[in-house]
């Protein structure tokens, strides 16, 4: 698998509260945004996200952004 699957050409966008989170990169996951183990075998690995404090964010669904795992905005740019 070189490219990641592109569950959604937005960003997911959501209220977390604190903790530890972790991002699907493959996109293969069916808890969207987040990681459900389904990349295993597929080279990619979820990225860690930690909030401090409860607070609202927008993850990357179309698993591109050069920012992970928050949209930069670089799904504007997919065909
Ligand atoms: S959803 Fe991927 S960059 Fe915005």
């Amino acid at each position: 698998m070189q490219e990641p699957e592109c569950p959604k050409k937005g960003p997911y966008d959501l209220e977390l509260d604190a903790g530890t989170y972790w991002w699907c990169a493959c996109g293969l996951s069916k808890s969207q945004p987040f990681c459900d183990g389904s990349h295993r075998g597929t080279g990619f690995a979820p990225v860690e996200l930690k909030l401090a404090e409860a607070q609202k964010v927008w993850l990357c669904g179309c698993k591109r952004s050069a920012d992970k795992p928050r949209c930069d905005g670089t799904h504007k740019k997919l065909i």
